[in-house]
């Protein structure tokens, strides 16, 4: 797999871990064990959240179980083109309000991305390829899976194997290039929003 630190530069000197991972859709077809699969998911389990509340819950399947159609029916077909590779896919969601005084927790989504980005760099080390996904059936996703109210359905990911982008449909190794980011001077304001 291409690390990303090998075509990407960052313009201050941040670890090459946020540069390397990036999105490939190319994966091999191969298994992940389950205890690289529950580390992983540990280190979305250690991501800080407001008041503690870990709101993110993680519904997930592996291939070739009976699990596995439950999430792969939700995407669209641009993302089962390719996640059919896949060797595990997962879908977050959080939980909308606090569990000690039921009142609406302003963070939930937020922290739940701390926890998807939590998983997708421990994959980056340990050689898988992570890869996030909206192009999936939100309504569908809480009636298939039971998600009760009271939880926001975030968003998919795949996790796999790296495998050569010669492997992908001609339409998508175009595609397969770990991408740019914008300038910080576009994000970044010191004091009142300038933009
Ligand atoms: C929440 C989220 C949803 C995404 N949805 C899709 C998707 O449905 N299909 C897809 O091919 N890529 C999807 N991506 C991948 C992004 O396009 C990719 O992360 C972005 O272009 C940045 O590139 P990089 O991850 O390679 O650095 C998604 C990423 C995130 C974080």
């Amino acid at each position: 797999m291409i690390k990303g630190s090998s075509v990407r530069t960052a313009t201050h000197p941040i670890d090459k871990l946020f540069l390397d991972r990036w999105s490939p859709r190319a994966m091999s077809g191969g298994a992940i064990t389950d205890g690289d699969l529950r580390v992983l998911f540990e280190a979305a389990r250690w991501a800080p959240s407001s008041y503690n509340s870990q709101p993110w819950r993680m519904l997930y399947a592996r291939r070739d179980t009976p699990q596995w159609p439950l999430l792969f029916d939700l995407m669209v077909e641009f993302n089962q083109a390719w996640t059919k590779n896949a060797a595990a896919l997962v879908l977050f969601v959080s939980r909308e309000t606090f569990e000690h005084n039921g009142k609406p927790a302003p963070t939930h989504s937020f922290d739940c991305g701390a926890a998807w980005v939590s998983l997708a760099l421990q994959g980056e080390l340990k050689g898988y390829v992570v890869h996030g996904m909206q192009g999936f059936d939100y309504d569908r996703a809480k009636t298939a899976l039971d998600i009760p109210a009271g939880y926001r359905v975030e968003a998919m990911a795949a996790i796999g194997l790296p495998a050569p982008k010669e492997t992908l449909p001609p339409e998508m190794q175009a595609k397969e290039a770990p991408s740019d980011r914008r300038p910080l001077a576009e994000i970044l304001c010191e004091g009142k929003f300038a933009w």
